[in-house]
């Protein structure tokens, strides 16, 4: 197939927000008009193209050099994204009223074609950049920008949003510790990351938490208990515990706020609040629960978001600028690389047992609860 020379470029952001994503936008916007390129966005993920007539402004925005202006230091995305609606997975309501998944790929290739698009920078996460290979697989050029505060993606050493959600987890839990130590308390601290522990072990040991619980590592409530009760032994009558939303105790299963229905995936919550009680009943201490949630998502990128994603956005542009198409950006350093969209998708990136980010915990007495 040959494919026309670029003229015309989207960008979407798909799945939940992440700070940088608007950096992201900016760089992409100026390197591509600094190419004699125009750049459209679409709303909220692909939503823009699929469902235009729902959108009295239209479905697509223009993005001249005015609406990036300002914009690297903001959280949140000028595009609006969702993390319902997946094209491969599109929920159709059937004659018989039951809704089934719909494959709507093959009619998004052609939208981008109808609206004179030659080109995708598509900036998300697992569910995101597995629709980007399914376009690039259909023939549409395509770049993947690795997004998502819960830093699961593989083939990246980091993705953008990941830094500014740890700074943020750790400033909280640096706050407890002294109320945690004035009412001789536990304090439980929940944050996300779906089924990887990256944010619960970086803030957990960044802001000095006595325990962590991580989804990679099934934890055994009791040896948490103990660690509290050691802690007291030797006069430390408050103890921190970060939880993952994802941890689990050994033979049990994660804590689900709402089983995934047709198009969207499982919300994980509520672990935060056993792992409490249980302690509570164990210790015989009081125990509080802080569930930092969507807090982590929120606010502008740190100064190190913000460089990666700029870089991200830049080299997305100089990606397609040079014919590489069907790859994703990756911070490899200290150098921005290209991998293949397919191998980025391949496997979630969990935290390694054996890394010595864990082991580091270890030396330091953290427990896991194993
Ligand atoms: O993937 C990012 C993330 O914030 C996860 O950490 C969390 O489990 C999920 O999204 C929450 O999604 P929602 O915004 O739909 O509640």
């Amino acid at each position: 197939m040959t494919i026309p020379p670029i003229r015309r470029i989207a960008v979407s952001t798909g799945g939940g927000d992440a700070p940088g994503l608007n950096a992201v936008i900016r760089a992409i916007v100026l390197s591509a008009l600094n190419r004699g390129w125009e750049c459209v966005g679409i709303r909220d993920g692909y939503n823009g193209l699929l469902a235009a007539t729902e959108y009295p402004g239209g479905g697509l925005m223009p993005l001249d050099r005015n609406a990036v202006r300002g914009i690297t230091h903001l959280g949140g995305t000028i595009l609006g994204t969702t993390n319902r609606g997946n094209p491969l997975r599109f929920p159709v309501t059937g004659a018989d009223g039951n809704v089934v998944e719909t494959d709507r790929s093959a009619e998004l290739v052609d939208l981008f074609r109808a609206r004179g698009l030659d080109a995708l920078i598509a900036i998300g996460g697992d569910g995101s950049l597995a629709i980007a290979q399914a376009l690039s697989q259909k023939g549409l050029p395509v770049v993947g920008v690795p997004k998502t505060i819960d830093n699961d993606l593989d083939q990246t050493v980091v993705t953008f949003g990941f830094d500014t959600a740890v700074h943020f987890a750790t400033e909280c839990i640096d706050r407890l510790h002294s109320t945690a130590e004035s009412h001789r308390r536990i304090l439980v601290v929940e944050v996300m990351g779906r089924y990887a522990g990256w944010i619960a072990l970086h803030a957990g040991i960044a802001a000095s938490a006595d325990v962590i619980l991580i989804p990679e590592i099934p934890y055994d409530i009791r040896r948490v208990a103990e660690k509290v009760a050691e802690r007291e032994r030797k006069g430390r009558f408050f103890s921190i515990v970060v939880a993952a939303e994802g941890a689990l105790p050994l033979g049990g299963g994660r804590s689900v706020v709402q089983e995934g229905a047709v198009g969207t995936v499982e919300r994980l919550g509520g672990v935060g609040q056993k792992v409490s009680a249980a302690l509570e009943t164990l210790t015989g201490k009081e125990s509080r629960v802080v569930v930092l949630g969507h807090l982590l998502r929120g606010g502008g990128p740190t100064s190190h978001d913000r460089l990666i994603s700029l870089r991200f956005g830049a080299a997305a542009v100089r990606a397609l600028a040079e014919g590489r198409f069907g790859v994703m950006v990756a911070l490899d350093p200290p150098l921005v690389k290209y991998v293949p969209l397919e191998a980025s998708i391949r496997r979630m990136k969990t935290v390694p047992l054996d890394g010595d980010t864990v082991l580091t915990a270890r030396d330091l007495g953290i427990s896991f609860g194993d």
